[in-house]
């Protein structure tokens, strides 16, 4: 076996593991989450009619879902998790699931109509060797909708801190203090992500962009930055974030551990504090506090 399948399978189960917990109305409102975002930015429900919709790290399949709602002709999800695939082909019978690693498709050259690859290339042993596969398998004057994690910010600068620590105290016990502070799923699932996925990188736009431009892209059209329907639109729920987080190594009880993280996330609190009540203007306060955000790109090749 490669190294890339290793990571790629080990990130397929460790996401399949949490999604399984959902229930079905989180799965409806995340579909919901993306209609939301899909309208702000104009990318219109028709253009999905009769397509051909590939979604490359599809996950629970909310996307595929939702291009079959909106009249998709045929729609593959593919997935680095076995059991993930197998979850999947058993629950929406409409749609094909495949187990691919998205560095090496098995899928031929101008495939698809609209690729959709949210929150995947970033956790991949090569992010642009991911990316030309996208850009390969979808048709000339087709669509790739991505997401990607940009740079900068507290939010990643402290997960960076905090990631070694948590390798330390394992998974088990700190999702165990998550469910002890009655976390939700949803909560729960976006801080063992973040805390344990095997490769987390973050991309500057501009590279992504010259990138894009050596592929010799038609199109690139950058997605809402501030009606994002998340955290990064408020950058007070940062603190609701942080606060969070501090209550997850409050309850640990290795008290090195807890000391060391709680410190960290204190100092982070503090700096976010600083920044929250300075008479900085707002866009250079969300420049500091959430960075360049995640990268919605609407690609045309
Ligand atoms: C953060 S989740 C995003 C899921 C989905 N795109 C969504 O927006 O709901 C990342 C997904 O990518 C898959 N994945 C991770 N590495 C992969 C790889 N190398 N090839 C294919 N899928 C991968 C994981 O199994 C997981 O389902």
């Amino acid at each position: 076996m490669t190294q890339y399948k290793k990571i790629s399978d080990s990130t397929g189960d460790l996401f399949h593991d949490l999604w399984k917990k959902f229930n079905n109305k989180i799965f409806l409102d995340s579909i919901n989450l993306i209609k939301k975002r899909i309208k702000i930015n104009k990318f219109h429900n028709e253009q999905f009619k009769n397509k051909v919709v590939l979604d490359v790290g599809c996950g629970s399949g909310r996307w595929c879902v939702l291009a079959k709602q909106l009249g998709a002709k045929k729609v593959i999800g593919v997935d680095s998790s076995k059991k993930n695939v197998r979850y999947n082909n058993k629950k929406f019978k409409n749609i094909k699931f495949v187990y691919g690693d998205n560095t090496n498709l098995k899928i031929e050259n101008n495939f698809s109509d609209i690729t959709i690859s949210q929150g995947v290339i970033h956790h991949t042993i090569d992010v642009f060797k991911s990316l030309s596969e996208l850009i390969r398998v979808t048709k000339k004057n087709g669509k790739i909708l991505l997401l990607v994690y940009g740079e900068h910010g507290f939010r990643w600068s402290l997960i960076k801190r905090l990631r070694p620590i948590c390798q330390l105290i394992g998974k088990k016990k700190l999702i165990k203090s998550m469910e002890k502070s009655k976390f939700t799923s949803n909560t729960i699932k976006n801080f063992v992500d973040d805390l344990f996925v095997p490769i987390q990188v973050q991309l500057d736009l501009n590279h992504l962009q010259e990138y894009l431009k050596t592929k010799k892209v038609k199109k690139i059209k950058i997605w809402s930055k501030n009606k994002t329907f998340d955290h990064e639109q408020d950058i007070n729920s940062y603190l609701v974030e942080f606060n969070k987080l501090k209550k997850i190594f409050t309850n640990l009880e290795n008290k090195f551990y807890r000391n060391l993280s709680l410190k960290i996330i204190n100092s982070y609190i503090s700096d976010l504090k600083l920044c929250l009540s300075s008479k900085i203007t707002s866009r250079n306060k969300r420049f500091i506090v959430i960075g360049q955000g995640n990268h919605r790109l609407e690609i045309t090749k």
